[in-house]
């Protein structure tokens, strides 16, 4: 019933009285005052007047897995997409999934988690407003790659926001997009694997697009789309581009990255170039970050000129947040 009161209040430009609706749908007024309510509730903004009845002024901003898929065209990501309204999070959603033998390819987002994981044991705010979701690949290869298959992933999603917005997105090693010194999208990949194979990767992707305002204990390092671009955007739309550009990355990971694929890589990394301090178990190096191996590794160069490859831990970069 909530379908066809919509419908009708789509395809109406101006007012519709309760009355109208209930002999178009053949129910009582009481029903339909309780189906426009539960529309309110998922976001529908219907203004009511007496004596003229409901007009819908805005649709939520919902994902859409159908709007998504549309003209998507991937190969490899994708293959399956699902919008959950709720879910502790998508990683762990796509684990059991994935446990009871999901394929390749699948992709699960959600509007809400109640237990979004970040890096490093941390949680993750899942907000309304932002994207969060996580892409299942079961690709042959070694457990050692998977530092450069999370770095492949932010590539693609860096690109995404050059495109769709025209921002200056930047890399972050190893995991988080940038804009303008701050966060707009952090990555959690997972794994299980043999150990000489990968079983499969948990790709688990949270972007901050149509927030308006963030926590104050991150306001100071967090943005979103919306705040650096001073407009709303479309989720399905961004998310289609978004997962187009995290494909044409896999695939070009999977091939191998030629050498101008390495450049590019390399020239959107804002870490590249930067005073840096890492921590790995306990130990902490400072200095320059002057690379990053084909394998994914950031080679950071000591105050002896001497090259580390660091590859995973924290890192922190002089300038950003
Ligand atoms: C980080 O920057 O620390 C990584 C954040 C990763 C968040 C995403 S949101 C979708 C997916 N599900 C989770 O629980 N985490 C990732």
């Amino acid at each position: 019933m909530k379908q066809k009161i919509l419908k009708v209040l789509e395809g109406t430009d101006g007012f519709v009285s309760g009355e109208q609706l209930s002999r178009m749908l053949g129910v009582s007024r009481t029903a339909v005052w309780k189906n426009i309510n539960a529309l309110r509730e998922e976001g529908y903004k219907i203004a009511s007047v007496t004596n003229r009845g409901y007009r819908l002024t805005e649709k939520p901003d919902l994902l859409d897995a159908e709007k998504i898929a549309r003209g998507l065209g991937t190969s490899l990501i994708g293959k399956k997409i699902e919008v959950m309204k709720i879910v502790d999070s998508t990683n762990d959603e796509v684990k059991r999934r994935a446990r009871n033998g999901e394929p390749s390819g699948l992709v699960i987002a959600a509007e809400k988690q109640t237990g979004g994981k970040g890096r490093l044991g941390r949680a993750w705010s899942s907000d309304s407003g932002g994207i969060y979701f996580t892409v299942l690949l079961r690709p042959e290869l070694p457990p050692g790659d998977i530092a450069a298959i999370t770095l492949a992933a932010g590539y693609g999603v860096c690109l995404a926001v050059r495109e769709y917005t025209g921002l200056d997105a930047r890399i972050k090693w190893p995991n988080d997009i940038i804009v303008g010194n701050k966060k707009l999208c952090g990555i959690l990949t997972e794994m299980s694997a043999q150990s000489d194979r990968i079983d499969c990767v948990l790709i688990g992707i949270g972007i901050n697009v149509n927030h308006e305002e963030f926590p104050e204990d991150i306001r100071h390092k967090a943005t979103s789309l919306r705040l650096e671009l001073g407009r709303r955007i479309d989720r399905n739309e961004f998310f289609t581009c978004v997962l187009k550009n995290l494909d044409t990355a896999a695939a070009e990971f999977l091939a191998g990255f030629t050498p101008e694929e390495s450049g590019r890589f390399a020239d959107l990394c804002a870490t590249v170039g930067r005073q840096v301090s890492t921590t790995n178990g306990g130990i902490t190096l400072e200095g320059t970050a002057v690379g990053i191996t084909p394998g994914g590794e950031l080679e950071v160069q000591d105050e002896n000129g001497q090259i580390h490859l660091i590859n995973s831990g924290e890192v922190v970069v002089q300038g950003i947040y």
